[in-house]
Formats: structure tokens, C-alpha cells, sequence
């Protein structure tokens, strides 16, 4: 039996900061607010004047991941990206990307499951390695917000949580009897809750306007910026992201305080604090980098796994728990030997 181990990690943040300050004026909004109540202090955000998009930075986040590896891009069996700020309505983002990189041919799967779309990726990934279809495959989450974030006082609730970023893994098969020395995958678990579809969504442009839907007077609206139902969102993930994790952790017969390190979805502090607080995890077993990058949906996760290496926090053979929650509603969980 086969299973998927991480051959490499990599990520990128484009290299305009934005701190909470300099949104002040732009949103009506102050440091003192955001810190707070999300505990994020600056975003990264791509040159709003430049042409760059989603493909771009997962192609800096996958060349990095490539690199520590140790394995070409041609070995590569498929890609799959994981984003809600795609290039182009259509085709997916992963086909453009896979151009870029390149790597004609192979599967190029768009993963449009949100703040938890890296971890349904890595459970696609998952299922394709464990069956022997495929042998290595490279999973990224990337995210180009800003150019599609209300920057006015009426945006505010939203505008100021999001970040630009990429984050990508290489995965490669393994055999089972291999596993004990190994890092692999040990399980991955999804979830979804579609009757919350409109709790935080981008209602325009719709196909559900009779018509030509560019006929719609949507453009008059604000409509086509995210929208969120921030107290909802908030009330669910803190119920949501605790009932995954422990159902990841009974699947594996672990208690909390077997897992060595959890590194959970950037959404807001505060979330991922009580999140710790109801399962009895001391802080300091949880890797937060928001503060620095804001919420960069599907890449959160991908470049929490890198700034935690690079931070010393992350090191071989360690049992790591990642948990996510976000628009659908969807949530997830992982558990991975590193
Ligand atoms: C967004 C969030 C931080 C807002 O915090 P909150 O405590 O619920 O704040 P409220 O929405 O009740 O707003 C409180 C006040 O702050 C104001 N406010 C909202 N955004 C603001 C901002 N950026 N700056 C300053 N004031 C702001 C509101 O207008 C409101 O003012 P009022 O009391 O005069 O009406 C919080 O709801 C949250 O984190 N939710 C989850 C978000 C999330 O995780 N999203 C991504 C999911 S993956």
C-alpha cells in the first residue's frame, strides 16, 4: 500500500507591505481595530499596478518547493491549485499555471474549496498517490486578494483580512513499510455545509440573472466584492475546526497532546485561540504567522508549514495537525508525520 510524503515545502509573499496604518485613511478603519479583533498588524500585497495574478506567485512558491525537494518539474505526475482569486473565470487558474511551469501534459486540477481548499488539494493529492495512479504531485495554494477587495469604508469589514501570498508542497509516494521512518499523510478529512453558501461569497457576476448576465444592474452594486457574515463565520469555525481536528485525531488513535505542533488556518487570532483554548492546546504549540501576512485563504496553510521550518518549529518526524475553515462553509483536517 502506498502512501504520500512531503518532498519539499515552499512559499512566497510579493514584496509590497501594507500595514495596518496605511489602510487607515483608505477604510476608515485603525491599527488599534484590526490588531484587536484579528491580531493581524501588516498584508503583503502584489503592485496594484503591475499584471501579476494567482499563477504568478504559485509559480514562485512551486519553484521553491521544486527546489527543496530535490526533484525536477518533469517528474511531476500533476498539479493541482487551490484558490478563490483565480486568473480568469475560465479556463482554471491550474492550466495557466501549468504553462507557466512548463510542464505540458499532465493533469492541471483548480481547487475552488476557499480558506480550505489546500487541504482538500492535499487530500486529492492524497488519494491519487495512495492508489499508485500517480507518483508525485505538486499541490499549491495561492492567492492574489487585493485587487479584488472593496478598499472603501464599506469594505472594510473585509478589506482589511486579506493578504496576497502562495504556498506549495511536493508530495511523492512511499511505501507502506516504510512508514514508520517516514513522513507521510496519515489521514486527511472534508467537510462541507452548502446552506451557508451566502455567508461569505461573491454574489456577482451571477448566471442566475435571466438573460445576459452582464445585462444585470450588478455593476452598480458592490456586489461583485466578497461579502461576509463576519459573526456567523466566526461562531462556526470555532465549532467546526475543534469537531475536525478531533475527528482526525480519533481516525489516528492520538489525543491533543501526542500532536507536536498545529498549524491551522490564518483567518483571525482570535479564531484560532479559541480553537486552543477548547481542546486544551498550550499557544505556544500553535503556529500563527497572520500577524504578519493577514488571511491569504488557500495559501495560509502551505506557508505556515515554511515560515515554521524556517522558524526551527517544524522539524522531521514531528506529528502535525492542520485544520481549516472558511467560505462553502467548508472545513478540514489533516494529520501528517513530518
Ligand atoms: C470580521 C470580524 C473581525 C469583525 O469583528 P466583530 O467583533 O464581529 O465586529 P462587528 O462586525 O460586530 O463590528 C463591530 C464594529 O466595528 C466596525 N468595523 C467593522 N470593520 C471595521 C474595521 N475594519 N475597522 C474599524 N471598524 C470596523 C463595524 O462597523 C461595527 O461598528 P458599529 O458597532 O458602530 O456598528 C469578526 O467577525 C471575524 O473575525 N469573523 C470571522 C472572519 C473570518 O474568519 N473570515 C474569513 C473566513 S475564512
Amino acid at each position: 500500500m502506498k502512501r504520500s510524503k512531503i518532498l519539499g515545502v515552499g512559499s512566497y509573499l510579493p514584496s509590497q507591505i501594507w500595514k495596518n496604518s496605511d489602510l487607515e485613511k483608505m477604510m476608515d478603519t485603525s491599527d488599534e481595530w484590526i490588531q484587536q479583533r484579528t491580531g493581524i498588524r501588516q498584508r503583503h500585497w502584489v503592485d496594484q499596478n503591475s499584471s501579476v495574478c494567482t499563477s504568478d506567485l504559485a509559480i514562485e512558491a512551486s519553484k521553491k518547493a521544486l527546489e527543496n525537494s530535490k526533484i525536477k518539474k518533469d517528474e511531476l505526475d500533476m498539479v493541482i491549485l487551490a484558490t478563490l482569486s483565480p486568473d480568469h473565470e475560465f479556463p482554471g487558474t491550474a492550466c495557466f499555471f501549468q504553462a507557466k511551469l512548463n510542464v505540458p501534459g499532465i493533469p492541471a486540477l483548480d481547487v475552488r474549496q476557499q480558506c480550505t481548499g489546500f487541504i482538500y488539494g492535499l487530500s486529492i493529492a492524497d488519494q491519487f498517490i495512495r492508489t499508485g495512479t500517480y507518483q508525485k504531485i505538486l499541490v499549491v495554494g495561492a492567492e492574489v486578494h487585493s485587487k479584488g477587495l472593496n478598499k472603501t469604508p464599506e469594505g472594510r469589514d473585509v478589506g482589511v483580512l486579506f493578504g496576497d501570498g502562495a504556498g506549495a508542497v511536493v508530495l511523492g509516494s512511499c511505501e507502506k513499510s516504510e512508514l514508520s521512518s517516514m513522513s507521510h499523510i496519515l489521514s486527511t478529512h472534508l467537510h462541507a455545509d452548502g446552506q451557508f453558501a451566502r455567508e461569505l461569497w461573491v454574489q456577482e457576476p451571477s448566471m442566475n440573472h435571466p438573460g445576459d448576465r452582464m445585462d444585470s444592474e450588478y455593476i452598480k452594486t458592490a456586489n461583485f466584492y466578497p461579502q461576509m457574515n463576519g459573526k456567523n463565520v466566526f461562531i462556526h469555525a470555532v465549532r467546526r475546526m475543534p469537531e475536525v481536528i478531533l475527528e482526525a485525531l480519533s481516525k489516528n488513535e492520538l489525543n491533543t497532546n501526542q500532536i507536536d505542533l498545529y498549524i491551522f488556518h490564518q483567518a483571525n487570532l482570535r479564531i484560532n485561540e479559541r480553537v486552543a483554548k477548547q481542546l486544551e492546546i498550550p499557544q505556544e504549540k500553535v503556529f500563527n504567522t497572520i500577524d504578519r501576512f493577514g488571511n491569504t485563504t488557500a495559501a495560509t496553510i502551505p506557508i505556515g508549514f515554511d515560515e515554521a521550518i524556517k522558524a526551527g518549529k517544524l522539524k522531521p518526524g514531528m506529528l502535525v495537525v492542520s485544520a481549516a475553515f472558511g467560505s462553502g462553509f467548508t472545513w478540514a483536517a489533516t494529520v501528517i508525520r513530518w
